[in-house]
Order: C-alpha cells, then sequence, then structure tokens
C-alpha cells in the first residue's frame, strides 16, 4: 500500500528519548570506532536543513505532499543530531552548535556550489526532477538505516543500541515515504527514469560524502559495509534500487564500497 503524507504526518515527531541514560556511556564508554562513527551520523543528521534548503529551491517545493513530507523529516532529522550529541558530549566530545558552527563555516563556498547545482540541474529537469529527488532520498534512507543497525550490532552497547533502534525506526518512515513516491513517480515517466538513472549511476556517493572528509567516509563505509554481513547488506540495498522501475543493476552500494576499500588498501 502506498504511504501518504497524512499516515506519516500522524507518525512524525520529536524522538522519544525517555529511559534513554546517556550517563551510561560515561561508565561504559563505547569503542573508539563507534564515536568516530557517530562524530558522522551527528554531523550528516545536523546537515539536512542544508539540504532542505537547497531541495525547495527546485520544483520539489510546487507539491504539497512533498513539502510537507520534508518539513517534517528535517525535525525528525534534527532530533537525531542532538540525541547523538547527547552520546558524544557523554564522552567529552564537543557535539551541537559549536561543532555544526565550525563544520559549516569550513564548507561556506562548497555549499554556495552545491545549492547552485542543484538549483540549475532541477530548472533543466522540471518536474522529472522531484522522481530523482525521491529516489535518492530512498537510497540515502536505507543506507543510513542499514548504517545505524551495524552500527549498533559492532559497538554491542545496549544503551546505544536502544537509542539506535528508535532513530531506525523513524528512518523507516522516511524510508516509506521515499521509496513509495519514488516508485509511483518513476512508473509514471519515462524521462524521470533516465533521468534519475543517469544522475545515480554518475553523481551519487554514500551519504554524507559531499559533506564529510574523504578519510572519514571511507572509515564509515569500511567499518559498516565491508566483511560478509556488510556486503550482505549492501546488496540488499542495490536490489531495492534493482526493483525501482528503469533503475536496474546500477549496484551503487555495491560499487562505493568496493571503491573506497580499494582506495584505502592502496594508502
Ligand atoms: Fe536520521
Ligand atoms: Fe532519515
Amino acid at each position: 500500500m502506498r504511504t501518504t503524507i497524512d499516515s506519516y504526518k500522524d507518525r512524525a515527531g520529536r524522538l522519544d528519548l525517555q529511559g534513554i541514560e546517556f550517563d551510561d556511556f560515561k561508565d561504559q564508554p563505547l569503542p573508539a570506532e563507534a564515536l568516530r562513527s557517530l562524530k558522522y551520523m551527528h554531523d550528516v543528521e545536523h546537515h539536512t536543513v542544508c539540504y532542505l534548503r537547497d531541495l525547495l529551491l527546485t520544483p520539489a517545493h510546487s507539491d504539497p505532499a512533498v513539502t510537507s513530507f520534508l518539513s517534517c523529516w528535517a525535525f525528525e532529522e534534527m532530533w537525531h543530531g542532538e540525541a547523538i550529541g547527547q552520546v558524544l558530549e557523554a564522552h567529552g566530545e564537543p557535539a551541537g552548535a559549536p561543532r555544526i558552527a565550525a563544520l559549516r563555516q569550513k564548507r561556506r563556498r562548497k555549499e554556495a556550489f552545491s545549492a547552485f547545482s542543484t538549483i540549475a540541474s532541477a530548472a533543466f529537469a522540471g518536474r522529472a526532477f522531484i522522481a530523482l529527488h525521491m529516489t535518492w532520498g530512498a537510497v540515502n534512507e536505507w543506507t543510513t538505516q542499514a548504517g545505524y543497525s551495524r552500527l549498533a550490532e559492532s559497538a554491542g552497547h545496549s544503551t546505544l543500541k536502544e537509542l539506535l533502534k528508535r532513530i531506525m525506526k523513524q528512518e523507516g518512515g522516511h524510508i516509506d515515504f521515499y521509496s513509495s513516491e519514488a516508485g509511483r513517480r518513476l512508473e509514471d515517466s519515462v524521462k524521470a527514469q533516465r533521468l534519475t538513472r543517469f544522475a545515480l549511476k554518475h553523481f551519487w556517493r554514500p551519504v554524507g560524502a559531499g559533506v564529510m572528509p574523504k578519510e572519514e567516509v571511507r572509515f564509515l563505509v569500511r567499518y559498516l559495509f565491508e566483511g560478509s554481513k556488510g556486503q550482505a547488506i549492501a546488496e540488499r540495498i542495490d536490489r531495492r534500487v534493482d526493483r525501482l522501475p528503469g533503475q536496474g543493476g546500477l549496484h551503487l552500494l555495491d560499487g562505493a564500497v568496493s571503491k573506497l576499500s580499494r582506495r584505502n588498501l592502496a594508502v
């Protein structure tokens, strides 16, 4: 059944942190790799609003269902960043406003280029751009949810596991909306299928790759998606992309993991 904006709006809300004891991390700190992963996730969750700024200048702003979704989505992602920030703070790491401000300061010029290129391509593509945006969002949300699942498993920390379970549930709501809209819009338009396939094939990179330093992207992809379990998850996401109209055989995740892994081995 198609996920409607009304069913998503009914479920959307601030992340429930009741019963999450952040002081647990002071008594039982996370392994270094898990903490490094959470810094990445904190920064990327908080970057959502910048991504939203670019999207609202595209044809996406003319569709009320899409803008309603984006309003709730950005709110939920912000609270994911805030919750992860509390984990970082419990480890004595900077989080929240000072960390985000420093990141945005570094990215100011790149941000202007990113906004310009999004707007220019959207103007060229027209409404087909919305199908691309929905598909891109679905791939990123599938990847994000899988990343949290892998982290919950590998960190071996019960408090983190519970927190990530709650975050993943909300990511599931994002997945439902994006993938449902992507399927419907791609089905309706061959132009949208071709545009989306071209953009994914040539420009898609793992979530956060446009924001985070290359060595952090490489670390995260290796930490979460290498090995037999990581590979199985990457293949599962690729099969989901295969099922979207006109998007078969792209192997986005598999390609990204092997590319970043090979580079790392060469370092
Ligand atoms: Fe999130
Ligand atoms: Fe999400």
